[in-house]
């Protein structure tokens, strides 16, 4: 499964890249707002870092302008994937665009029919928002077992890119049912490391070391 980094925070960007756990960046408006940076310098300095995808979000809501923003953010470096929210403008943005060439990742994702018209206009990655529909008591992790399901009934290529990932569960529950890649803020990620039990075992090695009164350096 890879691993997407959801910020705009090149900083924590590099620092998860240099450790090789980053194989794209997603971005949204949102995100864009709390680097408080310009959308085209810094997703310029993210492609310049990460090779894999780089999300950028459109933000017009009519097809024309969709599509010309798209060929814009598409400009930027050849790892550009140009997200769409799934309206039916995003769809005809997705067709248009992933015709021409370019990965197109299809966004705001909430269900299994959603992701079936997505694949059939093209996209390259399908973005269902996992958090978002637990945050109001639906199962989240149900939809990225649909959608896995529906793809491999009938071999779309589309990628199941799992999004709005808040927890460690949620990641291990997509690895679990296969999806292709999640997308989770750095902090969720660094996260994935830690266990109280490695906590608390570290802490026992570290007293019963300095008890022994050895160096190693
Ligand atoms: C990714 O593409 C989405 O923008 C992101 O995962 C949304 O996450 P949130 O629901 O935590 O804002």
């Amino acid at each position: 499964m890879k691993f997407f980094v959801d910020t705009a925070d090149v900083e924590a960007i590099a620092e998860l890249n240099d450790l090789g756990m980053v194989d794209g960046v997603t971005t949204n408006p949102s995100l864009i707002l709390k680097s408080g940076r310009n959308i085209l310098e810094v997703t310029r300095e993210i492609c310049s870092i990460v090779s894999g995808p780089v999300s950028a979000e459109v933000v017009a809501l009519k097809a024309d302008e969709m599509i010309a923003e798209g060929r814009k953010l598409a400009a930027i470096a050849p790892n550009i994937a140009v997200k769409v929210p799934l309206t039916w403008d995003g769809l005809k943005t997705c067709k248009t665009l992933s015709s021409e060439g370019f990965m197109v990742n299809v966004t705001l994702c909430f269900s299994a029919n959603q992701a079936l018209i997505a694949a059939k206009a093209g996209a390259t990655f399908i973005s269902p928002f996992v958090g978002r529909l637990d945050d109001i008591n639906l199962d989240g992790m149900e939809l990225i077992a649909d959608i896995r399901t529906i793809y491999d009934n009938y071999d779309f290529s589309t990628q199941i890119l799992a999004a709005s990932i808040r927890s460690a569960n949620h990641v291990t529950e997509c690895a679990r049912i296969g999806a292709d890649v999640i997308t989770a803020p750095p902090a969720v990620i660094k996260g994935l490391a830690g266990h109280v039990l490695t906590d608390k075992g570290l802490d026992q090695f570290m007293k019963d070391w300095a008890k022994t009164g050895q160096k190693i350096l």
